[in-house]
This record gives structure tokens, sequence and C-alpha cells, in this order.
């Protein structure tokens, strides 16, 4: 008890200091020094000093606005760029699953909404349809035998064709008044280039390589999982391709 009253002034005494050492506003570098204390810091370190949820930089990040963008859908060869033609607009059986190449009059027009900062599972509408609904540019089966599957290292295939909407991130639907399965919500747009890119989704959920192909020689439009893999089994080969909104 003796020696610890000595001990409590000494605390009480260096509290003092302490408080006589807080920085006084506006005093200068020399008023300081005269006092015994250091210079204080620079304002550039004061910022980072001081406690970083005040001082911290309020950013706010408004939404950007969602962007429609209106044309034609053309193909274009991996190997050079050039195109191979747009995508039809047929009254018929094939509707959009191949290309005008010989008759300009008969493209397909279409218009597209995206998000800016996430320009992914976007819809394709059709708006000069020469067929009847469904106007979705998508993929789809023209039965309900087998729901469509694409994956490495398998050959199957699914048309590239219009079809309804379907949920973005949805697995094949079956169709509500027709016999085929559909997804609509696949397509991803490049803002600088406006390449579209298409990513199917299995039964499953899982997201396998969705290969945009076409087979020339039949004027064929679909999408595969392993481009070598369907030419295998194919009687007449098909090349992957880029598909740009012109
Ligand atoms: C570009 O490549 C395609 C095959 O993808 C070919 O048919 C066409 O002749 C090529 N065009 C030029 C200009 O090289």
């Amino acid at each position: 008890m003796f020696f610890k009253v000595p001990a409590l002034l000494l605390v009480a005494f260096g509290v003092l200091s302490g408080v006589l050492a807080l920085p006084i506003p506006s005093e200068t570098n020399g008023q300081r020094l005269a006092r015994g204390l250091p210079p204080s810091p620079p304002k550039f370190l004061k910022r980072f000093l001081a406690t970083p949820v005040s001082n911290a930089k309020r950013t706010t990040t408004s939404p950007l606005p969602p962007v429609t963008l209106s044309g034609r859908l053309q193909v274009r060869s991996k190997e050079n760029g050039s195109s191979l033609g747009n995508v039809r607009n047929w009254p018929g059986g094939g509707t959009i699953s191949g290309t005008s190449a010989f008759s300009p009059d008969g493209d397909l027009l279409v218009t597209l909404t995206y998000n800016p900062s996430d320009p992914t599972k976007i819809q394709i509408l059709s708006t000069n349809p020469a067929f009847p609904a469904p106007f979705y540019v998508g993929a789809g089966t023209s039965n309900t035998i087998s729901v469509p599957h694409l994956a490495a290292g398998d050959y199957h295939s699914v048309g590239f064709t219009n079809v309804e909407s379907t949920a973005p991130g949805s697995p094949p639907s079956k169709a509500p008044s027709r016999d085929a399965y559909v997804e609509s919500a696949i397509w991803t747009i490049n803002p600088s280039t406006k390449q579209l890119t298409a990513q199917f989704i299995n039964e499953d959920g899982s997201t396998p390589p969705t290969v945009f192909a076409y087979d020339i020689r039949n004027n064929n439009l679909f999408f595969t999982g392993d481009i070598a893999e369907y030419n295998s089994h194919a009687s007449f080969l098909a090349s992957a391709v880029d598909l740009y909104l012109v």
C-alpha cells in the first residue's frame, strides 16, 4: 500500500502529460518543438492516420441505365472476320437457322437490352418476324424426345432458332404450347465490339462450352459443345463462327 501511492501518482502524472501532448489546433511545428514534441505529421499522412470511416471518400455509384440496341445479326468467319451472311428471316420451317447470304431482303431485324454493368443473360427479340411466334432468338429443339445437353467431348448439338422467352439462367424449358425445349436468355454482348456469345445451361444447371457453329453446305446455324466431335459424327463439316450485332 505504502509503495502503491507514488505509483498511482506517476500514472496520474503520465495521464496529465498525455493530455498536454495533445495537439493544439493551428499550432506551428516550431511551437511543438519548443514544447519538446516531434513535428506534426504532414497533411497527407494525417488523412491516413485518421480513422478511415470518418475520412473515407464516399463514392455514390449510381447504376448505369440499361442500353437498347437494334440491328441485324451477322455471322463472321473466325479465321479472318469476313461476313458469311446475316441471320435470315424465313416464313417457313427453318425460320432463322441459317443466313440470308444471297437475299439481303431476308435479314432478320432484332433488338436487345442489356445492363452495362453485367451484359450477360440477354434476350434477343425479332422485330420483323416473317414466321409465327415465338420471336426470341435462342437455342431450341424441334421435339421433346430428350432434353438437349451440351458438353466438351460430346458431338450433340442444339438448334439456333426462334424460341419462347425463358428466365435468365434457366435450364432447357418445355415450350408452353409446342413440342420443344427452349432457352432464350443465353446471350452476352461485348459492348465495344457488339459481338454476341451464347452460354447454354444444361438441365443440371452446368454451363457447358457453347460453340456457335455454321454448316455452310446446308446453311444451318446451331450450337454444339465440341465442334471437333460434332464434325467427327457429321456428314457435312461445320465451322465455329462468330456472331455480331450490326
Ligand atoms: C475467310 O474465311 C472463310 C472461312 O472461314 C473463307 O470461306 C473465306 O474465303 C475467307 N475470306 C478471305 C477474304 O480470306
